[in-house]
């Protein structure tokens, strides 16, 4: 079983939209291998989304990242980074296609409830921001 990286972003937390999000992904198939809750600090949300310095919607998107309360999980599945992909559908909500948990949970661009990684090496960078490991430790 290959595993992957989801987060659930502050506005879909605040939301009440955890257990739906969590619903999705497990009858999409997803076993979470680990699941924390914390506020990102501005540092680990900085590590988190390097790749994305200096573009215009950075700071924003640093002050939405730390502003509350998200859920990380590693998740299960056969081809676990592709598939995770597909359910959670394309970055704009308006454009994710219909049962995606963007489209279902998303409401703009920045507040579009969840992030995926989108490689085994953004795998192992975010879990090991997020649980302070590369997971292999985690369940
Ligand atoms: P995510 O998959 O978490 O990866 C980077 C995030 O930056 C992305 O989802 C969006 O939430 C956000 N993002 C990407 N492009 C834009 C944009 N043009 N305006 C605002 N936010 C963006």
């Amino acid at each position: 079983m290959d595993r992957t990286f989801l987060l659930i972003k502050p506005s879909a937390v605040s939301a009440g939209n955890v257990g739906g999000i969590i619903s999705c992904l497990e009858d999409a198939g997803f076993a979470i291998a680990a699941l924390t809750m914390k506020t990102m600090s501005r540092e680990e949300a900085a590590r988190f989304y390097d790749v994305h310095a200096g573009k215009e919607f950075y700071e924003p998107l640093m002050d939405y990242m730390t502003s509350g309360p998200t859920v990380g999980m590693l998740l299960e599945a056969e081809d676990a980074i592709a598939a995770l992909r597909r359910t959670v559908g394309a970055t704009d909500p308006a454009q994710a296609a219909e049962g995606t948990i963007r489209a279902r949970y998303g409401r703009t661009v920045r507040q579009n409830a969840v992030h995926a990684s989108d490689s085994p090496e953004r795998v192992e960078h975010e879990a090991d921001i997020y649980f302070g490991t590369d997971g292999t430790e985690a369940a």
